[in-house]
């Protein structure tokens, strides 16, 4: 199906291709309507592929049980996973499984699908870019659809942060953050955070903490990255309450920057501005701001890893707008593409102009129908006032969860978050250990999908940003329903 689509793709943008030059140069009617008839054709073709997705929704699979087992077997086993479903199909907050199951989806691909799954628009900027252009590498050429992004995504930082590099993932992002301020600074180590996550390669998995699952066995890891302790009530020591915790971590950072790497030694210090896997934690409001006064005075630069908390996650568009700061590097993925892989590292210009000529590239980095997915998503932030969705229906979520741990006694620790990334902790002293797991697995019997975080007993929430109030609601009803039914 896939490829008589492209195919018919091709001849018609061979077909257009071919008579632009003919209708620029003689008739402009002509080529008007060849414009028309183009779009209306790339229309045609996902009504048809709209057609498919339906058979798929009402189950006429295309794969015998056997071959699926088959395949399903032949994946590593490394890859741990919340569920056992096999999915065709997803629209908005929803998806399909091949048996027709449709489950509410409050994980969004863990916060990639910013703009839901398969919004129309950005799905139709894939066509006409898949059509147009796949890949021009960047190391041979620029292509149109990235210096059309780079221009948007100045509308959305600071001015100050005015330079770009795309790449895949955000691992990958993180590395090349890294590389950033190593570069820039001619200093080898970086300060990280206990409880932090930041990817799978290796640099990134030296500076890993929020479960040892990532790391076990797998060492030596690139070393250079020292851990000071993030301000979490869950991992403070004893007698520290939550007004002191501020002062304990920065007292801390000062005390590493005295017994464990000097300034004239450290490179940057990373930080999430919010962790994202190491379980949802929100850092005092003053943490960040006294975070980026140490840095500063110790000529080290400050990088935020946006990943997870970037484009519209937290109710701002990037999280480091909540504590009244710029950092000096930003990384992003996910929601940045709306689940087409791409990521990327903004900085200042006077500090990525200090890499030679090579030092940066990739295969991929920065792909043309990647990009286009990524021009889309950020039209539709603007379109649909995504930003101001997450502020309204993070609200509205946070509200529902606030009444659920104050109705049983469900031993809630703390339920935390801003905008739509929020979650639930359990005592973990008191529940019995599995509990967060046990309720995802009953949400599952309830059709909707949701994620634990960190090493503790967490939940956590992250639908997409297109999320309506009905939406929000039914989310709530089915926890609540799962609540009752796992504690009574
Ligand atoms: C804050 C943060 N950094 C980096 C990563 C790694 O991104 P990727 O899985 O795309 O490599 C993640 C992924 O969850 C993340 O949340």
């Amino acid at each position: 199906m896939l490829s008589r689509l492209q195919q018919q793709v091709t001849t018609t943008n061979n077909m257009v291709n071919k008579l632009t030059y003919l209708g620029q140069v003689t008739k402009p009617l002509l080529f008007n309507e060849l414009i028309t008839t183009r779009r209306n054709f790339l229309g045609s073709l996902t009504k048809e592929r709209d057609e498919e997705e339906r058979e798929e929704k009402l189950g006429v699979r295309q794969m015998t049980e056997k071959e699926i087992k088959d395949s399903k077997e032949s994946i590593f086993a490394g890859v741990a996973r919340v569920s056992d479903m096999v999915l065709t199909s997803g629209k908005g907050l929803y998806v399909y499984d091949i048996y027709g199951n449709k489950y509410l989806d409050f994980t969004s691909g863990i916060g990639a699908l910013s703009t839901g799954h398969c919004h129309p628009k950005v799905t139709e900027a894939v066509i006409q870019q898949a059509g147009r252009l796949v890949h021009s590498q960047i190391g041979i050429a620029h292509h149109e659809t990235i210096l059309k992004l780079v221009q948007k995504l100045k509308g959305f930082f600071p001015s100050q942060l005015n330079s770009y590099f795309f790449w895949n993932s955000g691992s990958e992002a993180v590395e090349a953050a890294i590389k950033v301020a190593r570069l820039a600074t001619k200093k080898p180590n970086i300060i990280c955070f206990q409880g932090g996550y930041h990817g799978r390669t290796f640099g990134a998995m030296a500076m890993t903490t929020s479960k040892n699952c990532f790391t076990t066995g797998v060492g030596p890891l690139p070393t250079g990255f020292i851990h000071a302790p993030y301000p979490y009530m869950g991992h403070m020591p004893k007698g520290i309450t939550s007004a002191d915790m501020s002062d304990y971590c920065i007292e801390e950072m000062e005390r590493i920057l005295l017994q464990k790497t000097t300034a004239s030694d450290t490179a940057a210090v990373i930080i999430e501005p919010i962790l994202g896997e190491g379980g949802y934690v929100v850092p005092p409001s003053d943490f960040l701001f006294r975070l980026k006064k140490i840095c500063e005075k110790n000529n080290m630069l400050l990088i935020c890893d946006e990943v997870q908390t970037g484009f519209g996650r937290t109710g701002t568009m990037f999280a480091f707008e909540h504590f009244g700061i710029v950092p000096d590097i930003v990384t992003i993925a996910k929601g940045f593409g709306s689940g087409y892989p791409i990521s990327g590292i903004v900085t200042r210009k006077e500090l990525s102009d200090l890499q030679p000529p090579g030092s940066m590239g990739g295969t991929y980095a920065g792909n043309a129908v990647a990009c286009a997915a990524a021009l889309a998503t950020l039209e539709i932030f603007e379109e649909e006032k995504l930003v101001e969705n997450s502020i309204a229906k993070g609200k509205r979520l946070r509200k529902g969860l606030d009444e659920l741990a104050k109705k049983g006694s469900y031993n809630i620790k703390e339920v935390r978050g801003l905008g739509l990334m929020q979650a639930i902790e359990f005592d973990h002293k008191v529940v019995p250990k599995g509990t967060a797991y046990q309720i995802i697995k009953e949400l599952q019997k309830e059709k909707m999908i949701s994620l634990t975080s960190g090493a503790f007993e967490t939940l956590r929430f992250v639908p997409s940003l297109t999320i309506n109030d009905e939406e929000v609601d039914e989310g709530l009803d089915k926890l609540n329903k799962v609540f009752k039914r796992v504690f009574n």
